[in-house]
């Protein structure tokens, strides 16, 4: 493939059969590598889509810092557009973030202010709120940003469809809703009989990225009517299945792909034959300073959680 300009190398990404992560040999698992766009995550899409539909709209003029609250990956990929296109940005972040996530949000230029890490996203929504009152600052907010699940429908959703049409589930983490909702509008028109499944963390637990509808924040973009399944994963279920995913398959996946491939897996296990599609979010690269891959022995000894995850 040979593209213009890095904006134009986002998105269709790879679907890989995931064999060795089956329960049964008549349920074929899919994993759909978001890790593969330019900045490493499936937020990549929304980015340019929202940024691109301020632009045109009028919204983002180049005076204009644009401000967003985010776990990290949406601010990573804000960073990579912003830095191309040549716009400022101030990301609002939970103040345990990984470090890596830092780190690459510095490298591409972006200005940090800090949320209680307590408080998680919820905190960072508050503190971006409260500054976007500042004229100077433009928010996309991609909790309520139509343009987020549009890149999914367009984009995400369509892939899919041309790539498996025999797909009957669709697995994916719950953050915005907006990977849930747009490739779940695209899927159930292809085929309504289509599932679409959400993988949430136990209400307490913590996987980097997902957010439990349970704690009470519905974002305004996510339209529950497109799930047909809520599906619960604690933060050790998770991990292990993130570590699976490397040991059996050779993926090398972020915690919250190993929430969706664990839910993945159970829903196989009810089934005869079927098509289930795993969309894991990013690769594992930022989160190595988690020790979420040492050995089993060396966890134990240096205190590694497997239940609190952040
Ligand atoms: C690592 C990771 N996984 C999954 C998600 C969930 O995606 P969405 O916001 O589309 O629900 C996010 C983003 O919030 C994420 O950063």
């Amino acid at each position: 493939m040979r593209y213009r300009d890095i904006l134009d190398a986002i998105g269709d990404t790879p679907l890989v059969g995931m064999p060795r992560m089956s329960p049964k040999p008549g349920v074929r698992l899919w994993a759909k590598l978001e890790g593969q766009n330019p900045s490493g995550s499936v937020k990549d899409r929304i980015a340019k889509r929202m940024i691109e539909a301020a632009e045109d709209s009028g919204a983002l003029t180049p005076d204009r810092i644009i401000l967003e609250p985010t776990s990290g990956n949406t601010g990573i990929s804000l960073a990579m557009v912003a830095r191309r296109k040549g716009y400022r940005l101030t990301v609002v972040i939970p103040d345990n973030a990984s470090s890596e996530r830092i780190s690459l949000l510095e490298l591409f230029g972006a200005e940090i202010v800090y949320s209680p890490g307590e408080k998680g996203t919820n905190g960072s929504i508050e503190v971006a709120r409260a500054l976007a009152r500042d004229d100077r600052y433009y928010m996309p907010f991609q909790y309520g940003n139509p343009a987020n699940p549009l890149a999914h429908y367009e984009g995400t959703g369509a892939e899919i469809v041309r790539d498996l049409p025999e797909v009957t589930h669709f697995v994916a983490g719950l953050g915005t809703g907006g990977t849930l909702t747009g490739v779940g509008r695209r899927l159930h028109e292809h085929n309504p009989d289509v599932k679409v499944v959400a993988a949430e963390p136990e209400l307490g637990e913590l996987v980097y990225g997902l957010r439990s509808l349970d704690e009470g924040f519905i974002p305004p973009i996510f339209d529950e009517s497109v799930l047909d399944r809520r599906f619960l994963v604690s933060s050790s279920d998770s991990l292990r299945a993130t570590r699976e995913l490397t040991e059996k398959e050779g993926i090398f996946a972020g915690i919250s792909s190993g929430a969706v491939v664990h839910a993945a897996r159970r829903i196989a296990q009810e089934l005869d034959k079927g098509d289930i599609v795993c969309l894991l979010a990013d690769g594992g690269w930022k989160y190595l300073s988690t020790e979420a891959w040492a050995p089993e022995i060396e966890r134990a000894e240096k205190g590694v959680s497997e239940t609190l995850w952040w």
